[in-house]
């Protein structure tokens, strides 16, 4: 279990007021707090490390270009992957489209079928999308259902497709996709699956072998890491006959007037100087993470789950999106309260110190599918309490009474 009093401390922000209340941050699937850890290692780069990575044979240079490929392996082991199969680039959105990209691009022809589901995030919807249209290749999508989960009787979708890509956990819905059965059904038909791990790497164990998906894309600035670093993993047989993604420096090895021979994976993928800051704030975020156990901080967000999934439920007509069951989804609650806009209820929830979403999370689609207006959105992580969700029940039985 996760002593969260400790965790606290780490947090500077978590000191801060905010509308004269202390900050009950309920964002974190926008983006995660820092820890000093994390602040302190960004510090220590620029204070005293600053080079350019592979670049040069002096000290700073060397030093960099260790920290930097220190991160990289400590990236590869948290979610079981070698090294080489980890591309850094700027977010989420970055790793899904160099897929969409490099290995669409090369591999998908007319005719050819895209799966995707209707949970998807944009970023994992509209480079399929776009493809598919510059392709003349059909976009297949998962519906869900009433549970906000996919039936059986939409995974043929998969069948036919050639390259699927599948969220592991949904934002909205918190819904936790079978990714190994999906890559199961991708790969007896010869396709390839892609996993847009935003929502889950930072709250589940993630073994990219045991999953044994073909590329698994996530972000640092969920997982307690900083803004502008992203991951993308590849299985090697994939990323070695998959094209460049962005041409320039440190992604060739050889450059000739008549033509150039790239570099090996990773480094083929990652044109112009990377962010080495980034990467090193985010592996220090993974140190914090392992150090804590990802096993802990899934049970922490199971007993949160089931703690706020009561006390909301308790609300008047407040309805609830995704699966019931907290072992089934991940620490985001979507919902909607009858006669009170999500835009209203986030508002007025401010003025107490709370910081919650609200909107279409980015999932246009899902809620047009759902049929339901944008929703309001809490989503936790390792330092939230039962004691801050206790409160935003009573805050929002406050806001409700001043509402109606
Ligand atoms: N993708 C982020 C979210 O779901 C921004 O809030």
């Amino acid at each position: 279990m996760l002593n969260t009093n400790e965790i606290r401390k780490d947090f500077p922000i978590l000191q801060r007021k905010v509308n004269g209340h202390p900050l009950t941050y309920l964002d974190n699937g926008a983006t995660s707090q820092k820890p000093a850890q994390v602040i302190n290692a960004i510090s220590d780069y620029y204070s005293n490390h600053n080079a350019n990575v592979h670049r040069g044979v002096h000290t700073l240079s060397a030093e960099v270009t260790e920290m930097y490929e220190g991160a990289r392996k400590k990236v590869a082991k948290f979610i079981n992957a070698e090294p080489e199969e980890i591309i850094f680039t700027k977010n989420a959105s970055e790793a899904l489209n160099l897929v969409a990209y490099t290995y669409g691009d090369a591999f998908i022809t007319s005719g050819d079928s895209i799966a995707t589901s209707i949970m998807e995030h944009h970023s994992d919807f509209i480079p399929w999308q776009v493809l598919a249209k510059k392709k003349n290749a059909t976009l297949s999508i998962m519906n869900a259902n009433s549970e906000g989960e996919i039936p059986e009787s939409e995974y043929s979708k998969i069948e036919g497709a050639k390259l699927t890509s599948i969220v592991h956990a949904s934002n909205v819905l918190g819904t936790i996709n079978p990714l190994k059965e999906f890559a199961k059904i991708s790969h007896e038909n010869n396709g390839v699956i892609l996993v847009d791990g935003s929502q889950s790497a930072p709250h589940l164990p993630v073994d990219v072998k045991d999953l044994d998906c073909d590329f698994f894309a996530f972000t640092g600035h969920k997982m307690l890491g900083p803004t502008g670093i992203g991951i993308l993993y590849g299985k090697k047989e994939l990323l070695e006959k998959m094209p460049p993604f962005l041409y320039g420096g440190d992604m060739v090895v050889d450059a000739k007037v008549d033509g150039c021979k790239w570099n090996d994976i990773p480094y083929k993928f990652e044109a112009g100087t990377p962010n080495m800051a980034g990467a090193i704030g985010l592996g220090a975020s993974i140190d914090y993470l392992t150090n804590l156990g990802m096993e802990n901080v899934r049970a922490h967000e199971v007993e949160l789950l089931e703690h706020a999934t009561k006390a909301l439920l308790e609300i008047d007509e407040l309805e609830i999106y995704g699966p019931k069951d907290p072992g089934k989804r991940t620490g985001v609650l979507s919902f909607n309260i009858k006669g009170l806009s999500s835009i209203d209820l986030s508002s007025l929830l401010d003025e107490y110190g709370f910081a919650i979403r609200s909107g279409f999370h980015c999932a246009q689609p899902l809620h047009d599918a759902l049929g339901i207006n944008p929703s309001a959105r809490i989503s936790f992580y390792i330092y939230n309490t039962k004691e801050e969700i206790t409160l935003l029940k009573r805050r929002i039985e406050e806001v409700k009474k001043v509402m109606s």
